[in-house]
């Protein structure tokens, strides 16, 4: 007999099953495709990729350091680290036929997630809100549809690991985005792809010494409601917090 959780999951693992009959022809959907600046909003450029200089990095040993880093020190991360978290982790790396590919996969290239960032100590942002817009590597200002920033906070079961970090991620799905292709498969690329990009997150701060931390046990109602996010048709599917290690 399976427990009500065991039923949930299989329940969701037959429903979408892959079926072939699910692919759809119909066009894409014309909610925004990723990021896209609404016109009240000044984008806030990052710094270029190409013009950052790092240290080089033995990619084995970035895989082999990758690990969960909870605490963090009260030093301000530099804008070029933001800079290339975001790229690593949902950047564009190439456009060719109308489509977008990025530096993580994503089924049929159509990246259903947006991005947002808590900023609590990045030189030269303030604190706030901030979301990702991937074709112009730029962010902007978002305003809290509730409480402010430190809200974000007590929506984790450990509110420390947001308060304490130097960002920290908010990654927000957009089932249509992927639904009007695969159908009910589409869920289960959500799930896959979230976590293709926190891997990626993972790994770029083990190359940058930075510490980080997946975060999946937060209070899905509160959040989406201080992202002002309806829970439906768009989602927050994940969390990472990230700060320099003590
Ligand atoms: C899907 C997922 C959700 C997680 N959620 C949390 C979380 O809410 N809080 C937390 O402190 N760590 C969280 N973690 C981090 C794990 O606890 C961590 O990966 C695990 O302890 C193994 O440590 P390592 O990453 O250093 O190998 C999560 C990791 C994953 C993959």
């Amino acid at each position: 007999m399976l427990s009500d959780s065991g039923w949930t999951g299989r329940k969701f693992l037959q429903e979408t099953l892959y079926r072939d009959s699910h692919i759809k022809v119909e066009e894409e959907p014309k909610t925004r495709v990723c990021g896209v600046c609404e016109p009240n909003q000044t984008l806030i450029p990052l710094p270029e990729i190409n013009k950052i200089a790092v240290d080089p990095v033995i990619f084995w040993d970035a895989l082999d350091d990758r690990q969960t880093i909870r605490t963090y020190s009260d030093e301000e991360m530099h804008k070029w680290e933001l800079s290339l978290l975001l790229h690593y982790t949902q950047g564009v790396r190439e456009k060719k036929n109308g489509s977008h590919f990025r530096t993580v996969p994503s089924a049929g290239a159509l990246h259903p997630f947006e991005t947002r960032i808590i900023v609590n100590r990045v030189s030269g942002l303030e604190p706030g809100i901030y979301r990702y817009l991937p074709l112009d590597h730029a962010l902007v200002h978002e305003e809290c549809h509730s409480g402010d920033h430190q809200s974000l906070c007590h929506v984790c079961k450990n509110p420390n690991l947001i308060s304490s970090s130097a960002i920290s991620f908010i990654w927000t799905a957009v089932p249509e985005r992927m639904i009007w292709k695969f159908g009910p498969r589409g869920w289960r690329y959500l799930f896959i792809e979230a976590g293709h990009i926190c891997q990626n997150l993972y790994v770029a701060c083990a190359a940058l010494s930075l510490g980080v931390c997946a975060i999946g046990s937060y209070n899905d109602d509160d959040i989406n409601c201080i992202l002002g996010i309806d829970g439906d048709s768009e989602f927050c599917i994940y969390l990472a917090s990230v700060g320099k290690i003590k």
